[in-house]
This record gives C-alpha cells, sequence and structure tokens, in this order.
C-alpha cells in the first residue's frame, strides 16, 4: 500500500523518524512511504538538521510555503497537497500533530475520500483561540483511523460523539480509535542513546554543572508584550537568584518578536545577564542531551514539557492549560502561564520538592509499531 505522510513544521518532521523507521525496519514489503513537506519550516536548523541525524527519508516533494499568516499559509498547502494526492492516488495520507500542515494534509485527504490517519488525536486544550485546537478538531472529525497517546484523548473523543465500539471496515463516517502510545515517547528512548555518544552540545556550549533548559515559541507567550516581558522577568530573577544558567535555544519566532514586544531595558538586561545563555534552535540529539542534563525545563512546548517528564525532570509550562494534563495531575508539572509570580513560585517549590515518581504514561516505546500494523490491517 502507499501512504502519503504529511510534514512541515519541526515537531513533526522528529515524530515522522518514529514511523519511517519502523516502516523502514519492520514494514518495507507492506508500505510504501512519499513523504511531502510543506516547507512551513524551512532553516536548517528547524528542518534539515533532523533528516540528517534522525535518518528520516528526503521528503518526495516540498510544497515550500513558508511563512504568512494562517489563512494564506494554509491555503497554499491545501492547493499542494490537492495535487499530489491527485498524482500519487495513495491509500491513505497520514499527519500529525496540530500544526497548519497538519490540517491541510487533513481536508485536502477527506475532500478527495482518501482515508486520512491522524497521530496524536484526541488532544485537547479547550482553548479555541489557540490554532492548534481548531487544527485537532478538524483533523479528528476527518480521520479514518485515529491514533491517540493517552487515555484523555480517547476520552475527549468520545466526549466529542466518537464510538468506542465501532467494527470495521473503517471509514471517515465509522471511524476507529485507538490508545496507542506515544511516538515520541518511542523516539526519546530510541535517540536517548544515540544522543549519549553523538552529541557535543554541552561541550560546544561550554555548559557544566547545574543548569536549566528552557523553550518559548507559542504565539499566545511571544506575540503578548505582557506575557513575554513577564517570562523574561522571570527567567532573569530564577537564574540571578540561584546562580543557574538558563539555557535557551530560541525559536526563530520568539527571536523575531524580543524585538518588537520587549522593552530595550529589558533586553539589555538579558544581553548582560551571566546566567541567561540565548543559543539558536538545536538538533533533536542535542535537545535530548540538554534534556537529560539539565535540572529543570520551564518551556511552553508540547513536546519539551513530555520530554522533560520522560527524562525525570520537573517541569513549570508556560501556558494557562495543557493538552498533556495527566504530567500535572502526577505533580511533575506546574501550570504557570506567563505569570511572572506563578513562574518564580514553581521553581521555588520544585527546587525544595523535587518529584520521584514518573509513572509510565505513554505507552511501551511501540507505538509506532502498532500504528504501522493497525494501518496495514485496516487500509488499502
Ligand atoms: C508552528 C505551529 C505550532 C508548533 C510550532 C513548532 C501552527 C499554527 N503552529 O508554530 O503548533 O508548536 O510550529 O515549532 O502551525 N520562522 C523562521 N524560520 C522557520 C520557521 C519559522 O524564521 O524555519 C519564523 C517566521 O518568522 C514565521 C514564524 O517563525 O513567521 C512562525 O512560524 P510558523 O510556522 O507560522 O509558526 P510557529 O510559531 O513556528
Ligand atoms: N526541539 C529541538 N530543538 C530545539 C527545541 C526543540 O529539536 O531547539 C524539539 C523538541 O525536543 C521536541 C520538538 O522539537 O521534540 C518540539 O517542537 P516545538 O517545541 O517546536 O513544538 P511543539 O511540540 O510545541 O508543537
Amino acid at each position: 500500500m502507499k501512504i502519503v505522510t504529511v510534514i512541515g513544521a519541526r515537531p513533526q518532521i522528529i515524530k515522522a523518524a518514529a514511523i519511517s523507521r519502523a516502516i523502514r525496519n519492520k514494514f518495507s514489503e507492506q508500505i510504501k512511504e512519499v513523504i511531502v513537506h510543506t516547507g512551513q519550516h524551512y532553516d536548517e536548523n528547524m528542518s534539515e538538521v533532523f533528516f540528517n541525524e534522525l535518518q528520516i527519508p528526503r521528503p518526495d516533494y516540498n510544497l515550500e510555503v513558508g511563512s504568512g499568516n494562517h489563512g494564506a499559509q494554509t491555503a497554499k498547502m491545501l492547493e499542494g497537497m490537492e495535487e499530489i494526492i491527485l498524482k500519487e492516488k495513495p491509500d491513505a495520507v497520514v499527519v500529525y500533530g496540530d500544526t497548519n500542515s497538519t490540517v491541510a494534509g487533513g481536508l485536502a485527504a477527506s475532500k478527495l475520500h482518501v482515508p486520512l490517519v491522524h497521530i496524536e488525536a484526541g488532544l485537547r486544550s479547550f482553548n479555541k483561540a489557540m490554532p492548534e485546537e481548531v487544527n485537532r478538531i478538524v483533523c479528528d472529525h476527518t480521520s479514518t483511523l485515529l491514533f491517540s497517546p493517552t487515555k484523555k484523548g480517547v476520552e475527549n473523543l468520545a466526549r466529542e460523539g466518537f464510538k468506542l465500539d465501532n467494527i470495521a471496515p473503517f471509514t471517515i463516517d465509522n471511524p476507529k480509535v485507538y490508545h496507542c502510545g506515544d511516538i515520541m515517547y518511542d523516539n526519546s528512548r530510541y535517540f536517548s542513546e544515540v544522543s549519549d555518544t553523538q552529541s557535543t552540545i554541552l561541550r560546544k556550549e561550554n555548559i557544566s554543572g547545574k543548569f536549566i533548559l528552557s523553550t518559548i515559541h507559542r504565539n499566545s507567550n511571544t506575540d503578548d508584550p505582557v506575557k513575554l516581558q513577564s517570562i523574561f522577568e522571570a527567567l532573569l530573577d530564577i537564574s540571578d537568584r540561584s546562580q543557574m544558567t538558563i539555557v535557551l535555544p530560541l525559536h526563530p519566532r520568539t527571536k523575531k518578536m524580543m524585538e518588537v514586544n520587549l522593552t530595550s531595558y529589558l533586553r539589555s538586561k538579558i544581553e548582560a545577564s551571566k546566567y541567561l545563555k540565548i543559543i539558536p534552535p538545536v538538533s533533536f540529539l542535542d535537545v535530548i542531551a540538554l534534556e537529560k542534563n539539565a535540572d529543570m525545563v520551564i518551556t511552553d512546548s508540547g513536546g519539551v514539557q513530555k520530554e522533560a517528564f520522560y527524562f525525570k525532570k520537573p517541569c513549570l509550562i508556560l501556558r494557562p492549560e495543557t493538552e498533556w494534563v495527566e504530567i500535572v495531575e502526577c505533580g511533575n508539572a506546574i501550570l504557570c502561564d506567563a505569570n511572572k509570580d506563578r513562574i518564580i513560585n514553581a521553581f521555588d517549590h520544585f527546587k525544595d520538592n523535587r518529584p520521584t515518581e514518573y509513572p509510565e504514561l505513554f505507552g511501551d516505546g511501540k507505538a509506532a509499531d502498532f500504528i504501522c500494523k493497525e494501518i496495514i490491517k485496516h487500509i488499502g
């Protein structure tokens, strides 16, 4: 059978590595994968770097849509995806997560009556102001196979009317919902060992002793001057008081918006800080090395908050809510929004009370194998 896999933004490129690896190692006789890169992310360190180090096959197509307003960006992707699906005539289209690339792939497939497979289905923030929430809902409701990484994801889908006892053959009107574990857990386990031998980031950036890893890129934080200001004030306070370095691999969106939304006074404090270490975005092997060696993680990233959990690090989430509610419920992460006092208080809390239990919430590291088997069984 032939599947068309749609990727475009950094986290999807990384996620695709798990399924591509499973196909290469176990299912190459049954599945032929055609990879479409929408071009949503295009900087070398936001895209190319991952293909090389994670052994993802080169994309068969690159739509090169680049950046833009959501409508224009998604429209260009939709048009490009439609052409490719008509030409390739795949048995299914596979999309990951919740970005504009995901929704474009999903809409194009469903309009052409090609079964859609959504990996990372069912996650909800219950905040539709978040562009990703709308993308998730649209994709889930146009999918034939929905693979949810968590039990909560399955519950969310059931609440939206998905029946959990549908029987095959599955279609867009009779979809199948699975609870299968997280392919990013597969990836974190697999690449953790590779990172141990291959990452040079700690040496290259001269990072030693206790440090904190931070990543910031959510539009709700970067595009709001009050929130962005609050986050950086908190990071400066925490690093100054604890005398711990905060390593911040900077997303290009945040780099751009810091110029616009931070006062020149705060920018000069950041530049002068002995402890705030801002570096360009790093590769996946390097981010794993940072996560494994950090004392704590402060992030608004969906992926990074989970990886903090995988590597048993307490995490401050710079959002009012999360889709990965389990890690908050078990006390290993704290929701701080972009509120300076809440961020500082959560840091002080974890400094004195490190969580010791990290339950197995995200499967057994074999989600990608399971997904491939079910695709083979039910598609085509
Ligand atoms: C997108 C996803 C978000 C995901 C994030 C992962 C949507 C709606 N958002 O957000 O869910 O968490 O990717 O990182 O799909 N830019 C560059 N170089 C690049 C890519 C982006 O300079 O290679 C800059 C551009 O100024 C661009 C801005 O970053 O306008 C935002 O990029 P965009 O892809 O629109 O959204 P993200 O914030 O990256
Ligand atoms: N990541 C990376 N380099 C970085 C920052 C993050 O490889 O400099 C990885 C991170 O480990 C995770 C993924 O990118 O696997 C998460 O992507 P991002 O934070 O951009 O988006 P989100 O997960 O919030 O959608």
